[in-house]
């Protein structure tokens, strides 16, 4: 039963994370909604509550592996364990190769979306393999099917999190817990914003020519919107497929790799 789902959704404080807490929340689960911004998260928590949904607010940093076992363990004595993880924290630092910032910022991204999202789905998998059942949809973006310039960084670790991904629906496969993935291009949130906001400082353009340019750059012409990001997410939560990774282009979903059936498996001890 939906009604009976503990959700986890990291980033959860703007962009996708809210969409998703409020498609999840509207689908009847309890949405854990995690960030490192307390007032962020209050403001997701307050949007759930106001469309009735239950949500409570859960301060977790994913490059802090203290910080995620406490939240497990709170959120573990708050509604009980987590079933439903969505790995959505990231951010995105647009750098050249040859810029001073290369290095920090190439290892930041790796940090937050690949070791973040790896951290996350590890510590929490312990206890959907203990009941034998669990979804985890992991965001990971266009740039982990394809390269664009200034952002090798980021494209570099939304790659790895795909290749982890994978590996791990197959590790996962006879044990009841199902890995997904999307990869949308770019999406109407305040990460493309700052996108913009950069592309006008740097380029002299104003910032509606600047989200157009980006908005171009979807194969759909047009910016994601978030709301669809969650419509997707909640789909692959509530299937009964692991493995699959489903691309949002602005006008279409491409589900590029199908994935297979989840057969479920006894709960077994730690
Ligand atoms: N916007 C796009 O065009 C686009 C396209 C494809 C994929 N994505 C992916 O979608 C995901 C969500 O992004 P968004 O577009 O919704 O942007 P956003 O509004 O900037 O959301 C990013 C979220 O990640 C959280 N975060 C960052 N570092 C964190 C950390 N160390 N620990 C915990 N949380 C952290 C932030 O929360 P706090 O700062 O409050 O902690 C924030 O809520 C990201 O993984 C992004 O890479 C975005």
């Amino acid at each position: 039963m939906t009604a009976d789902h503990v959700a986890l959704v990291t980033g959860g404080g703007g962009g996708i994370g809210t969409a998703t807490s409020l498609a999840l929340a509207g689908a009847g689960a309890t949405v854990l909604v995690s960030g490192r911004d307390e007032l962020r998260l209050q403001a997701s928590v307050e949007a759930v509550r106001a469309a009735g949904g239950v949500a409570h607010p859960l301060c977790l940093d994913v490059c802090d592996v203290a910080s995620i076992r406490d939240a497990r363990q709170t959120a573990l004595d708050l509604v009980g364990p987590v079933d439903w993880v969505v790995a959505n924290a990231g951010v995105a630092i647009s750098a050249a190769l040859t810029s001073d910032e290369a290095e920090s910022v190439a290892r930041q991204q790796m940090d937050v979306n690949y070791h973040g999202t790896r951290r996350v789905f590890e510590a929490f998998l312990p206890h959907m393999l203990k009941q034998g059942q669990g979804r985890v949809v992991m965001v990971a973006s266009s740039a982990a099917l394809m390269g664009y310039p200034y952002i090798t960084g980021y494209a570099a670790s939304k790659h790895a999190l795909l290749g982890y991904a994978r590996s791990a629906a197959l590790e996962m496969e006879g044990k009841g817990v199902g890995v997904g993935v999307v990869c949308p291009h770019y999406v109407d949130t305040p990460m493309t914003d700052a996108s913009v906001a950069r592309i006008a400082d740097k380029t002299g353009r104003d910032h509606e020519q600047a989200r157009a340019a980006l908005a171009e750059l979807n194969p759909g012409g047009k910016l994601v919107q978030a709301d669809e990001v969650a419509g997707v997410i909640l789909r692959l939560l509530q299937s009964d497929t692991s493995g699959a990774v489903v691309e949002l282009t602005g006008s279409e979903q491409r589900e590029i790799e199908s994935g297979s059936p989840i057969a479920s498996n006894t709960p077994k001890g730690d």
